[in-house]
């Protein structure tokens, strides 16, 4: 099988020194063994790895040469990514890509393309790299009914939280940030990542092929870290909580919810040890239970190595994933909105230390149907006193009508904050 790479950065590097390495690979696949006819990028590479490879600058010939039979697709973005794609698959060849943002926004269409085509387009390495979930949620839980998906989806994110959280650090996460930059873990121009889209991308597409649903990026609730102080992360440890960015999509047999967010998760939980840049998606399923895939989700290597999975899978000839996954016709389940969903809070107010205050809390919190599960108060040398509170599971739009009315009252002071809770084992 020839193989035409498109792109000459990060991850076309580790497709590439993975190909030459791996010896076994071509003992697997005897006379179909995968060979690289060429690559393409907008401007010549002088990285070494992709020396003696037949290098091209105009990625858009690569689809219609003769001697490619399958087009990788890695270099990124939207407008270029979908006309390479698509000239790929109306040419009648296979496509693999590591690219989410585009399967995010057209994977519904370049699937009924390659559905028209009689190709494959396959995508393990654009979500969580190296994790083995796309297969994971389209073939091995084929025996069962998902409910949930809940992850930690993007690595900067948690990279930052995990530092931001370290014991003694005071940092701020501006200053977090510039060393994950300097690491090399965040992108020059963060956006994606800690606003929360990158993590978005990701769950609209596992929530497609989870739930048999379309895919609708549109519906994903998107909230990023930016708002998260130390302080958030200091009380989240003393009340039994780590804080994390999660990606959430459940389902039941009517509704989906789809929502990236900064939560608690408790202590114990799988996901609150999950450090560093490292990503990890728990599946909750019937009858399985709950499962948790984790490792690395970016990097040459990690995502290399899913790129390279797929190209085994259409060297071999292996069936590939139902080929109606991902299109628009899939499903029947409405989009619940934000303010349907339930979460637990925690809520930090600064109230003035008035006789009866905590009382008029408790009430307006009663008034909207909310209960306290833990309380926490530290008075302040300039009369205040701090009030942070754990709130149990409840309908988003009453938290938020107490949240307005707790903001009004006249001695609760400015810059009221509130983080949703998530426990996993929550989802049945
Ligand atoms: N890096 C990761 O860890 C990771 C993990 C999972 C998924 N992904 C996905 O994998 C894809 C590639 O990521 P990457 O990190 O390898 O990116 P990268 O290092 O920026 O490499 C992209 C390559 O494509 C070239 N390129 C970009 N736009 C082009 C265009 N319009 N026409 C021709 N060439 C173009 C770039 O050229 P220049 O050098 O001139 O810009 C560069 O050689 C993206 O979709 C990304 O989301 C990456």
């Amino acid at each position: 099988m020839r193989i035409g790479i498109c792109g000459a950065g990060t991850v076309a590097s580790g497709v590439v020194s993975i190909l030459q390495d791996s010896k076994g690979l071509e003992a697997r696949l005897g006379s179909s063994a995968i060979q690289i006819a060429a690559m393409a990028s907008r401007r010549a590479s002088d990285n070494p790895v992709f020396a003696g490879i037949p290098f091209e600058l105009d990625v858009f010939a690569m689809p219609s040469r003769a001697d490619i039979d399958v087009i990788v697709e890695l270099i990124g973005g939207i407008d270029d990514a979908l006309r390479l794609v698509k000239a790929a698959l109306s040419e009648g060849k296979s496509v693999v890509t590591a690219n989410k943002a585009l399967l995010a926004h057209h994977g519904a269409e370049l699937m009924a393309l390659a559905q028209s085509q009689g190709v494959s387009l396959l995508f393990e390495a654009a979500v969580c790299g190296g994790i083995p979930i796309i297969k994971a949620l389209n073939e091995s839980f084929v025996g069962n009914n998902v409910r949930g998906i809940a992850g930690i989806i993007n690595g900067t994110t948690n990279f930052i939280l995990t530092k931001m959280a370290e014991p003694g650090a005071n940092a701020s996460f501006e200053t977090v940030l510039s060393e994950a930059q300097r690491l090399g873990y965040a992108e020059a121009d963060p956006t994606f990542d800690i606003g929360g889209m990158d993590a978005a991308h990701k769950l609209a597409i596992m929530a497609a092929l989870a739930f048999d649903e379309p895919l609708q990026i549109d519906q994903v609730f998107t909230e990023g870290i930016q708002e998260i102080d130390g302080e958030d992360l200091k009380w989240a440890e003393r009340l039994g909580y780590r804080v994390k960015h999660l990606g959430i999509a459940l389902a039941d047999d009517t509704s989906l919810e789809m929502r990236v967010h900064p939560a608690l998760v408790p202590d114990q939980s799988q996901l609150a040890s999950i450090q560093g840049v490292t990503n990890a998606v728990n599946v909750l399923a019937r009858p399985v239970g709950e499962t948790l895939f984790t490792g690395p989700g970016a990097g040459a290597g990690p995502t290399g190595s899913s790129v390279v999975s797929d190209l085994f899978d259409l060297a071999r000839g292996a069936p590939t994933r139902p080929p109606q996954s991902l299109s628009e016709d899939r499903g029947s389940r409405k989009a619940k909105s934000m303010l349907e969903t339930k979460s637990g809070w925690m809520v930090r107010l600064s109230v003035r230390d008035r006789p009866g205050m905590m009382s008029q809390v408790g009430s307006i919190l009663a008034d909207h149907g909310l209960s306290i599960d833990q309380i926490q108060q530290r008075d302040a040398p300039d009369g205040t006193t701090t009030v942070v509170m754990i709130l149990d599971s409840a309908v988003e739009r009453d938290f938020q009508a107490s949240l307005t009315a707790l903001k009004s009252h006249p001695d609760v002071m400015p810059g009221a904050r509130a983080i949703r809770v998530f426990d996993p084992e929550s989802i049945g």
